[in-house]
């Protein structure tokens, strides 16, 4: 698809920011001139895709669009029981409702925020058991979304195996950002839990673009192609939920994906009671369609060498402009800039990365989001605000979208900023802070 943009004035600008109380979700598309707010959804469409949706069948039961889904699933995957969900976190609804009693833990590394609130939701906890070099901006690591295995260990020797529901990867971890776990590491938590009798799920959204990683940085998978990592990883797992928004290149859509005909026979009644019937879940036929194609088309190496090379070159340019303190090695779907380092007059809990955000819209009409204290939000036992490790800002790439040229404005746009760090020393406070997810619609203003 192709879409006009426009570059509002500064004043404009200024009037926007002001009525969106300083949070760029408050933004109306058409007032942001390069829109890095998320990769989720916002992937151009395929002419495979386009052609696929005209086929879309929306039978209420058992329609051709979901058999179609259900067979590309099956393949690319290697589990096989399906239910189509309208996004991620409804997947996570279902399965969290079904799986965690109260007060049982689901550790992982770095769980995303809709992820951490359904676990919470369900009265289960989280636990962040990514190693260390995940929570430092600046440690090499090729693989920081890895999980600390000695301290599964302890966990499951602490506190007994009935207390874990299960463990959650996350592929490619995008809270700590956008970084991939490895195939070892994989292995290696996959016979912990399977010692302790605990299911393994993963939270998928980025499967493609961890399997991508794991061929070009892990010792001795460069031979291998994507689609047999890919194999390698989900054989390891009980189930997976899925945002097909991200590498599954979908405007809409989600999925649950379990191996055990039991737990699919439970998760039956609350997918018909929060989606809809279990052959179309939360989806339309056309979506499905949509899915099926894109979860085949994001497996071309092609793509995905192109896809990560624009976030390293967007990375690369950024630090050799302006050197812009960044989250280092790249991830996957984003660039990661360092809210801390980027305004070191600004205390941390003045929310620097969330400043950092106002002021690339301010400065160039650029769209980003935070990912740090104001995501976080606050501890569910003690209402305490929670102090994450780092507090960063988000350039997320949608997929097929922009270029070259694009990365240049926006590291321009970066520069910029930097450039004028010394006189942006005051950091933001809340105006009005949203109950529960607060990221969304909480409104900042600048301490005077
Ligand atoms: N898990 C991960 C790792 C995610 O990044 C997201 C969404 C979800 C689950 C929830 O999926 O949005 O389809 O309900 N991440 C988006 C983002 C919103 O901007 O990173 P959803």
């Amino acid at each position: 698809m192709i879409e006009p943009i426009r570059l509002l004035s500064r004043a404009e600008r200024e009037a926007c920011l002001e009525r969106a109380g300083l949070n760029l979700f408050r933004l109306d598309a058409e007032e942001v001139y390069i829109d890095l707010l998320t990769d989720s959804g916002t992937g151009a469409i395929s002419s495979g895709q386009q052609s696929a949706m005209m086929a879309g069948d929306e039978s209420y039961a058992g329609a051709r669009s979901f058999r179609r889904l259900e067979h590309t699933v099956r393949e690319v995957f290697g589990l096989e029981h399906v239910l189509p969900m309208h996004q991620g976190r409804a997947a996570e609804r279902v399965l969290n409702f079904v799986l965690v009693k109260p007060h049982q833990l689901v550790p992982g590394n770095a769980h995303f925020d809709t992820t951490k609130a359904h676990i919470e939701y369900a009265r289960g906890r989280c636990l962040d058991l990514t190693i260390a070099e995940g929570h430092s901006p600046t440690a090499r690591h090729p693989f920081k979304g890895n999980l600390d295995v000695p301290r599964l260990r302890t966990v499951f020797e602490e506190y007994g195996s009935a207390a874990v529901a299960y463990v959650l990867v996350t592929v490619t971890c995008n809270s700590g950002g956008g970084q991939p776990v490895s195939l070892a590491n994989l292995r290696e938590v996959a016979a912990v839990c399977r010692e302790a009798g605990v299911p393994l799920f993963y939270d998928a959204a980025r499967f493609a673009e961890n399997a991508w990683f794991i061929k070009t940085r892990e010792p001795g998978q460069a031979d291998r192609s994507v689609a047999e990592i890919v194999q390698d990883m989900f054989s390891l797992v009980d189930g997976f939920t899925m945002s097909s928004k991200k590498d599954a290149i979908s405007p809409m859509g989600g999925l649950l994906v379990v191996r055990d005909s039991g737990l699919f026979e439970r998760l039956k009644m609350p997918t018909i009671l929060f989606e809809g019937y279990v052959t179309y879940g939360g989806m339309s036929g056309l979506m499905m369609e949509s899915l099926a194609v894109g979860l085949r088309e994001v497996l071309d190496e092609a793509y995905l060498a192109h896809r990560i090379g624009q976030v390293a070159e967007l990375a690369d340019v950024l630090v050799r402009r302006g050197k812009v303190p960044i989250v280092e090695p790249v991830g996957g779907h984003a660039v990661f800039l360092d809210g801390r380092r980027f305004f070191p007059a600004v205390p941390e809990d003045q929310f620097p990365a969330q400043l950092l955000c106002v002021e690339l819209y301010r400065e160039g009409g650029v769209r980003t989001v935070e990912v740090g204290a104001n995501l976080a939000g606050r501890d569910p036992d003690t209402g305490e605000n929670l102090r994450p490790a780092m507090d960063l800002c988000r350039l997320a790439i949608p997929r097929r979208v922009y270029n070259r040229e694009h990365f240049e404005y926006v590291a321009e746009v970066v520069a910029e900023v930097r450039e004028r760090r010394a006189s942006l020393d005051r950091g933001l406070r809340f105006s009005y802070e949203a109950p529960g997810i607060r990221h969304f619609d909480s409104r900042f203003e600048v301490i005077i």
